[in-house]
């Protein structure tokens, strides 16, 4: 939520070279997923600070820019916004700068105490012109530099008052060369170049430049220029950044000759689900998760799981209830990570508490990290990106090898999320002796045959898209699903909402006769998704019944359902086949043919599949 990009470099060589200007612009554009309300740069050159900011996408900020060009600068910050106070206009377009216009500032979070430090400003006499609390931090800022001459020295003093999460980055006419970035519960990582030094909301921002990051902890102040990067706490001890290394190039990050996005990040899935599953097993077949830094001990004495997370995490997360716990004998409860932070749950110290999460960014998640540690809960994160909070916070961090996802709705995401809970379960089954050595190593076949079935699926896709198209007209869509095809009914319909703005639900397919079925009208699409005839017949048995049930009160049923199952055919307008697999592996199967089709249908309604409105890939304020 907000991306946020800052250089200091070398002064630019000549009439090409864009400097930090053109770096900063470029770190917008990857950022771009992380908020699209607004966009804003503000460069120091010559002694004078020069801002442009513009409300909407980044494209109207660059129009502006070849009309109204800022010279090429060797310090630069950038900011794209995802607008918490005030409207997306251009005024509360961020940069923010001080009132003597020396100083800019742009932020990331919310500054919660931002109404009490207006006040106090407003009482000095400052005009504010915008509605943002960010505002609060640039005259505060332009304040402090003034007073005590050195930016550091002044970022430091003002975090010191703020209150809430940020990131903020600034630089100021008065200290050419220099950015100076502070993070409190907001993501801020630094890039080390050969003779540059970069900031950003998360590697994306300068990967066309360096692999090389340091990852900054909570409550730290970096101060770049370009050749040395200084990190101290808010209180001006000096402080260590974690050095790493960034295990993607900046091509992974590009489209690839695919219209979207999520449609590159779609047909990336075998590649994510095989990436994830790599390297986890020794010369015996035995599973082995080296990242696993929690005590054996602990994780034996464990008596409950609880799952936090949100949006598709949180689906990934309830299919993996069902593995873990027919694997492992333990509960496991599934929570929403804002619902489970202020409810008080039974926490102790033998409750593994399991945080999973695409961006690691996520507050809620934070926020939710936070208090099972406070509780004495141990923490496991499942998480994609490097150098993130709820990894660096947690007591151990499983990473989901997917690559860097790009589209704002979660797709390869949601597959190795469900891969690496997988290999979790796995993982406690075999160390509490839930399942035999050979059991374990059985399934771990299983789930090394997936990629493959998950690109047979995709090499069948164009009939999806060809029903998308036919359907993109309507009004409402609903999906059905029972024990793991609950959760990607879940998947599904929230995928449609996000993309496609149409009203979808999914629901437990057996809940369909308690309510939902009054929702039945005729022609209403629903998708009913089948389990394999192979596991549980009674399960299948039901789920056929309940296609019927809907089919009979003149729904059009759409019916996934495992190559071979004619026992579907009574019951479904239109059949989408997918592989046969073990029943806990089918979601992996079959929430493939959901993502294409919301895909297809916002495309067919000509909406920005990447960057849905209103919403933001890493939601970083609560
Ligand atoms: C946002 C995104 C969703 C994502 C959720 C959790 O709401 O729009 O696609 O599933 O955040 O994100 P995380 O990074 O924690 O997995």
């Amino acid at each position: 939520m907000c991306g946020i990009v800052g250089y200091a470099g070398p002064v630019p060589g000549g009439e090409a070279d864009g400097g930090g200007l053109a770096v900063v612009l470029e770190g917008l554009r990857r950022l771009e997923y992380r908020g699209y309300d607004s966009a804003g740069v503000a460069v120091v050159a010559d002694g004078q600070l020069l801002t442009a900011k513009r409300a909407g996408r980044l494209a109207r900020l660059v129009e502006a820019l070849e009309v109204a060009p800022l010279p090429a600068t060797a310090t630069a910050i950038g900011h794209t916004r995802w607008a918490t106070h005030g409207a997306p206009t251009d005024a509360n377009a961020h940069p923010h700068v001080s009132e003597d216009g020396r100083l800019a500032v742009i932020h990331n979070g919310i500054i919660e105490n931002y109404a009490v430090l207006k006040a106090e400003l407003q009482a000095q006499g400052v005009v504010f012109t915008s509605q943002t609390d960010t505002e609060v931090a640039a005259h505060l800022l332009g304040r402090a530099h003034a007073e005590l001459g050195d930016l550091g020295e002044a970022v430091r003093a003002v975090c010191r008052r703020l209150e809430g999460a940020f990131t903020i980055l600034a630089v100021s006419a008065d200290a050419p060369g220099t950015v100076v970035g502070a993070r409190r519960s907001s993501p801020l990582v630094v890039g080390v170049g050969d003779g540059a030094h970069y900031l950003g909301s998360d590697v994306a921002a300068f990967i066309a430049h360096t692999r090389d990051a340091l990852e900054l902890g909570q409550d730290q102040v970096v101060e770049i220029t370009a050749g040395a990067a200084v990190v101290t706490t808010f209180e001006g001890e000096p402080a260590l950044a974690r050095p790493f290394t960034v295990d993607w190039d900046a091509a992974a990050a590009e489209k690839g000759g695919h219209p979207w996005f999520m449609d590159k990040e779609i047909h990336e899935q075998p590649r994510a689900v095989a990436d994830t599953l790599l390297g986890r097993s020794d010369a015996s077949g035995a599973l082995v998760l080296d990242e696993m830094k929690i005590d054996e001990a602990v994780l034996r004495r464990a008596d409950k799981i609880i799952v936090v997370a949100c949006g598709t995490a949180a689906y990934a997360g309830h299919v993996a209830k069902y593995a873990v716990e027919h694997w492992c004998r333990i509960p496991v409860e599934v929570e929403l990570a804002h619902e489970f932070r202020y409810r008080d749950p039974i926490l102790t110290e033998r409750t593994l508490v399991v945080a999973i999460s695409q961006s690691g960014e996520t507050m809620d998640v934070v926020m939710a990290v936070r208090h099972a540690r406070e509780q004495g809960a141990k923490v496991l994160a499942v998480c994609n990106t490097q150098g993130s909070t709820i990894p660096r916070e947690s007591d151990a961090a499983l990473y989901t090898h997917a690559g860097p996802e790009v589209a704002v709705a979660s797709t390869k995401a949601f597959l190795s999320q469900i891969t690496a809970c997988y290999l979790l379960g796995l993982y406690l089954a075999q160390l509490r002796g839930n399942m035999f050595a050979d059991e374990v190593r059985e399934v771990l076949r299983h789930l090394q045959a997936m990629p493959d079935a998950v690109q047979t699926v995709l090499d069948r896709a164009e009939d999806v898209r060809k029903l998308a198209r036919e359907l993109a007209d309507s009004r409402s869509v609903l999906f059905l699903g029972r024990h793991v095809g609950y959760p990607v009914a879940l998947e599904g319909a929230l995928k449609l909402k996000e993309l496609a703005y149409l009203h979808a639900e999914g629901f437990a397919a057996g809940e369909l006769k308690h309510g939902p079925i009054a929702l039945v009208e005729e022609g209403q699409p629903v998708f009913v998704i089948v389990p394999s005839p192979h596991g549980r017949d009674s399960l299948h048995a039901k789920v056929v019944s309940n296609a019927q049930e809907v089919r009979a009160r003149g729904a059009r049923t759409i019916v996934i359902a495992e190559d071979g199952d004619d026992a579907v055919l009574g019951s479904a307008d239109v059949v989408l086949r997918v592989p046969r697999v073990p029943t806990l592996m089918a979601p992996l199967v079959t929430v493939v043919p959901l993502q294409v089709f919301a895909m297809e249908v916002a495309t067919a309604k000509g909406l920005d599949v990447d960057q849905p409105r209103n919403l933001a890939k890493s939601v970083t304020v609560e």
